[in-house]
């Protein structure tokens, strides 16, 4: 496995190659990343993960400065996945002089739900992906496959639509949720969790399937219902930022015949203590 740390390494590189499978990361690798990585090996013919945290989707007061950097550990995992290169630049090669053109995303998608609590959130994302893709399919003659986790939901119909409207060469592919045995979907933050806490955190996904099962109980108020899950977990000691139902095509609210055909997704977002956490159940 290559571990390439500048964007002209990169792409002399990946000029051997027809088509690249993409999996962007911010590192702290979990066994919910190395699914992505297996979904990916077959998609193309060389496979490519990038470890970069990206300052352009934090907010002043969240976690950049803390968020866990475990780079040596992390390409260990990837080796062991079978993981043909790791795109690990530094912040200076990534972003040289301020980042002054942004990808935008729109409004209707982008400023609900996630983007509503972390302003500026999907921009940043969007921004970061628009250049990994130029940097690692640029080069490639067919384009190429990215895979993107259904945990971060919101994130990734934000991609689909970028890659839409931008007729970028590029299929992206959604990966399940990989969770822990009570449940709690795995992730980097995670680890900021005390053990008392991890032990609570497993009550997030809980919420979501109980809103779920309410949802499609016969005669249901959603809305009553999500107020009741707010409720409950903020009775937990929980600071709960949503927990609502939406349609998973464009994830607003569903009309009664959505009811009716399936097709939702439940979405929640909470703070446990000081970490924010993030999970979603389709239904
Ligand atoms: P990060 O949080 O590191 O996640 C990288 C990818 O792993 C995302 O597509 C995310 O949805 C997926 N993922 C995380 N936990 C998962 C789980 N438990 N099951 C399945 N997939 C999971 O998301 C980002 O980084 C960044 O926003 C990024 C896209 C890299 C842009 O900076």
């Amino acid at each position: 496995m290559q571990v390439i740390h500048t964007i002209a390494e990169l792409r002399r590189h990946l000029a051997h190659f027809d088509a690249p499978a993409f999996v962007p990361t911010m590192g702290n690798l979990h066994d919910g990343h190395l699914a992505l990585v297996r979904q990916a090996k077959p998609l193309g013919d060389v496979t490519v993960a990038s470890i970069f945290v990206n300052r352009l989707q934090f907010l002043p007061h969240e976690d950049f400065d803390t968020y866990p950097r475990t780079l040596a550990a992390d390409c260990d995992k990837l080796a062991a996945e079978g993981c043909d290169v790791v795109f690990a630049p530094t912040e200076q090669e990534l972003y040289p002089e301020p980042q002054g053109f942004k990808v935008q995303p729109p409004a209707a998608l982008a400023d609900m739900l996630e983007g509503h609590y972390r302003p500026g959130f999907f921009t940043g994302v969007s921004t970061v992906v628009m250049k990994l893709f130029q940097i690692v399919f640029g080069q490639s003659k067919q384009g190429g496959h990215a895979v993107f986790g259904k945990k971060d939901y919101q994130q990734l119909m934000v991609i689909r639509q970028m890659v839409r409207q931008f007729a970028l060469p590029v299929t992206i592919h959604g990966g399940e949720i990989v969770r822990a045995e009570d449940g709690l979907a795995l992730s980097s933050r995670n680890g900021y969790l005390s053990p008392q806490e991890r032990i609570e955190a497993a009550q997030l996904s809980r919420a979501l399937q109980a809103l779920a099962a309410q949802t499609l109980a016969a005669g249901s108020d959603g809305q009553a219902a999500e107020q009741r899950a707010v409720k409950a977990l903020a009775e937990r000691g929980w600071q709960v930022d949503y927990l609502t139902v939406r349609r998973r095509e464009d994830l607003q609210p569903p009309t009664a015949a959505d009811l009716q055909s399936g097709r939702l997704v439940a979405l929640g977002a909470a703070r446990l203590g000081r970490t924010r956490l993030i999970d979603n159940w389709e239904f």
